[in-house]
């Protein structure tokens, strides 16, 4: 029997919409439904494996052969930006990076800011594109209250719902760029496994159809 595809999902927010999708496609994804700390499910039927791992992981097991393809945000791809093939837009976890702050923050008063952010890259890019020379403060988490505490001037960071921004006192002050979930393939598994590109187009129907 041929060995099955081995997909990285990102565990967390992600994980419930991208269940939803695959059962979209017909597969019968119950079971990954048992809530025990397992990480590692296979399909009854062999064909497919599946392995929950943090985001940027997701890129780390793909790169490296260990996973064929990856469900994973945008924001996470523009972080780690090799490496792998983006294959499609799931448009699922749709939201979008923004630079915030507190409403007294002054974005064009042309002192030296200090950004915090859970990702530097982005930022970076982001600013130096504007041409403006920044700070960047490198936050894993919870970004939102570095302003507040006057760790940073701003945040670079995602916002869906806008609730955490709204329940810590802060603001969009400019939008970077929309984020949504992804799929990425490693390089080697699309050019010789035919049963991957099949899965992959099987896929892009459902995700086609969504809209419309
Ligand atoms: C993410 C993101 C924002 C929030 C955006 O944080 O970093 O803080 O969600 O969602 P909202 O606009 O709907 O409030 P997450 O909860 O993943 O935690 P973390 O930043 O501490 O990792
Ligand atoms: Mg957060």
């Amino acid at each position: 029997m041929n060995k099955p595809i081995t997909i990285a999902l990102t565990k967390g927010r992600l994980e419930k919409d991208t269940l939803k999708l695959l059962a979209k496609m017909g597969l019968d994804m119950d079971f990954m439904k048992e809530k025990n700390r397992k990480l590692i499910f296979e399909s009854p039927d062999g064909k497919l494996r599946f392995l929950l791992v943090k985001a940027p992981d997701v890129t780390t097991y793909v790169r490296h052969g260990v996973a064929d393809l990856g469900v994973v945000g945008k924001d996470v791809l523009l972080e780690h930006p090799y490496g792998y093939y983006e294959m499609l837009d799931l448009n699922i976890g749709v939201c979008k990076f923004s630079v915030a702050s507190t409403a007294d923050y002054q974005p064009k008063d042309h002192k030296r800011k200090r950004i915090a952010t859970k990702y530097p890259t982005v930022a970076s890019s982001y600013f130096n594109s504007k041409n403006e020379d920044v700070e960047i403060i490198k936050i894993e988490g919870s970004v939102e209250i570095s302003p507040v505490l006057h760790l940073a001037d701003a945040i670079v960071d995602i916002v869906e719902t806008g609730n955490t921004l709204r329940e810590n006192g802060l603001e969009v002050f400019e939008d970077i760029c929309r984020i949504s979930a992804r799929l990425i393939a490693n390089k080697a598994a699309i050019k010789s496994n035919p049963e991957i590109v099949t899965f992959i187009q099987e896929l892009e129907k459902i995700v086609a159809n969504k809209g419309g």
